[in-house]
């Protein structure tokens, strides 16, 4: 398997983020509810590098936008009208960074709940210099619920989500039927969503629940060709050798949908 499918521990109130970060586990023991909802991550104490930690305390005030239930203005958040990308479960963010560099005329928005991720996204973007990249350290289902506003995305991209590989975690993968749909519906007309995972099963699973959202079409037969912009990881390169396959796929938001309910 590729990656551990856990995170770590979220500090609490760090630098412009809200005191109820993580839903249940944030909450105040008679706030919380009775049943922990199912997460796509677990929150483990994991080691943060001064590096990392100084990105987040100098560069998450800058570049971070903090969880909020009120739909973001992305044209104040980015000074500028462009197109939108939103990047779930970004990593450590290399990936995020070489599509945002190689294409400074779209704005990128990704939503990831490792702080030591974040911190790597946020120290790549100062690096490199780049303007057009914002960041929610958040669950991404509950911060796309609230602050992502209705067709207001030109793609969405979720690349090697957790494929939690035992059948007693699936419950856990975030690319539900629920989920895809929320997703869907903050696409733009025409608006993409690629997924890509290396996990055959989850691959599977993902072509099935995409074929059957009725706001979204195939671009492609079956999985797409990876599309240029998407780099080459350096664990896909070694997975690539050793035989591993790697699945794009890329669905189109049907345009002309004008009774579709809004999220
Ligand atoms: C297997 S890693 C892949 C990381 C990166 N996309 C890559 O290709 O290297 C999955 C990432 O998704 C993040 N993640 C999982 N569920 C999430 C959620 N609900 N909200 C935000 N991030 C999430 C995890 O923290 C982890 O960093």
């Amino acid at each position: 398997m590729r990656r551990r499918p856990d995170v770590p521990d979220i500090p609490p109130r760090q630098r412009g983020e809200p005191s109820v970060t993580m839903g249940a586990n944030a909450l105040s023991p008679t706030l919380a509810p009775r049943h922990r909802p199912v997460r796509s991550f677990v929150l483990r104490q994991g080691r943060m590098s001064p590096a990392q930690q100084r990105a987040l305390d100098e560069l998450l005030p800058r570049f971070g936008i903090p969880f909020a239930p009120a739909p973001i203005d992305f044209d104040r958040e980015f000074g500028r009208s462009a197109p939108r990308v939103l990047e779930i479960g970004f990593g450590m963010g290399e990936t995020t960074a070489a599509i945002a560099r190689a294409r400074p005329g779209d704005d990128f928005l990704g939503i990831e709940v490792h702080s030591p991720g974040v911190g790597s996204l946020l120290k790549r973007v100062a690096e490199l210099g780049l303007t057009n990249v914002r960041v929610v350290r958040h669950d991404a289902v509950e911060a796309l619920a609230t602050m992502i506003p209705p067709a207001s995305l030109a793609r969405v991209h979720v690349f090697f989500p957790d494929p939690w590989p035992k059948k007693r975690h699936h419950k856990r993968r975030l690319l539900t039927p629920g989920f895809v749909r929320e997703l869907a519906l903050r696409l733009a007309p025409a608006g993409r969503l690629h997924v890509a995972t290396d996990w055959e099963e989850y691959a599977q699973e993902i072509l099935a629940t995409l074929a059957q959202e009725p706001l979204l079409e195939n671009t492609a037969c079956g999985f797409a060709p990876r599309p240029e912009y998407r780099p080459l990881t350096k664990f896909e390169a070694r997975g690539l050798k050793l035989g591993h396959g790697v699945r794009d796929l890329v669905f189109c938001r049907r345009s002309g949908a004008a009774s579709i309910p809004s999220p």
